[in-house]
């Protein structure tokens, strides 16, 4: 019979078998995908496999501290992490076009997952054959079938890797829906917060600020969007939206009232969606107190932002992100 237990056992015997007493790695992305694949894997051959996390600086609040404390807590993973914040935001110092801050952003990981890949299969522990990629079955439907020796999924942003590092990939999520991987991921025993995670872009933050990305901007994002986070968890809606990005608009500025002074501060957009698969979306008609909440919580606690935004666009027209 075909059960969610079943589909583990058989993974993992067949990754045993692959992999054999060889060494594998694993890039973590924060997402489901990456670290049920990865759990998987380390399930099959725990300590030959390494996981890579690459800390670009552009993250939402806690987010590092979710792959570092809570992934390796439930699944006992040997990890690595990459903080890469300053190399990132000196190269898209002065970039304000959004496919060019993509364009760096790809870039800029590749090098920095490749000087972890390096440092590793140049490490004492002896080579490192495979690498571990979370490719689900529409992904494998999609590419005509098959992935090359060692592409790493474009949207991930991780494309080719050069070819002194060649690596065998081992791909346990191929078979899988999204949602057999996130009951996977539950009978792994990895927490709700990674299972059920909504979606979040490579290129994270970077293109969530309309305009230059700075180290300040970042960080005003970064709490206006654990703001709205925190409320929408609280009031129960996460199951029910797609996805909420918080947009800066850092190079707007409006003028505001706060107390007895003057402010001139920068706009946020909630972008709140629905949908099914990301293709097409709705806006989400969220509560007006929820909506109210997080304004007001915004302004208050957030002190370069005196202005919330809701954007009520469907996809299409607009996309979901706004850059
Ligand atoms: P759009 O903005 O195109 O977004 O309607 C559709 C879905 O894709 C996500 N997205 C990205 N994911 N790298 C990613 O890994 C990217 O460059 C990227 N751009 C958009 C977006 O969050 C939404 O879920």
């Amino acid at each position: 019979q075909w059960t969610t237990a079943s589909i583990v056992d058989d993974t993992v015997q067949a990754i045993r078998e692959q992999v054999g007493d060889r060494r594998a790695i694993c890039g973590l992305s924060g997402g489901v995908d990456s670290a049920v694949a990865g759990a998987l894997v380390q399930r099959a051959i725990g300590e030959q496999l390494t996981c890579v996390f690459v800390d670009h600086g552009l993250l939402r609040a806690g987010e590092r501290a979710q792959v570092e404390r809570d992934f390796v807590a439930a699944t006992g993973v040997k990890l690595v992490t990459v903080d890469a914040t300053e190399q990132f935001l000196g190269a898209l110092a002065g970039v304000t076009d959004p496919e060019e801050k993509r364009k760096i952003i790809g870039r800029e990981f590749i090098r920095s997952f490749e000087q972890a890949a390096r440092d590793l299969v140049q490490g004492s522990e002896g080579d490192v054959d495979f690498l571990v990629q979370g490719t689900l079955y529409p992904d494998v439907v999609e590419s005509g079938g098959g992935s090359g020796a060692a592409n790493i999924k474009s949207h991930h942003n991780v494309g080719g890797l050069p070819d002194d590092l060649q690596f065998q990939l081992v791909e346990p999520l191929r078979a899988l829906f999204k949602d057999e991987v996130r009951r996977v991921g539950l009978e792994l025993g990895l927490p709700e917060t990674i299972v059920h995670r909504q979606p979040f872009p490579g290129p994270g933050l970077g293109i969530r600020i309309i305009g230059e990305v700075t180290a300040d901007r970042l960080e005003t994002l970064r709490a206006a969007d654990s703001i709205a986070r925190e409320e929408l968890t609280a009031a129960g809606l996460d199951r029910d939206i797609w996805q909420c990005p918080v947009v800066l608009l850092a190079d707007v500025r409006s003028v505001g009232v706060q107390g007895d002074g003057r402010t001139y501060g920068h706009p946020v957009v909630l972008r709140p969606v629905s949908s099914e698969d990301a293709m097409t979306a709705d806006w989400t008609r969220l509560p007006y107190d929820v909506l109210e909440r997080i304004s007001t919580r915004i302004t208050n606690e957030v002190a370069e932002v005196n202005r919330v935004t809701l954007d009520v666009t469907s996809k299409p027209p607009g996309t979901i992100e706004w850059e």
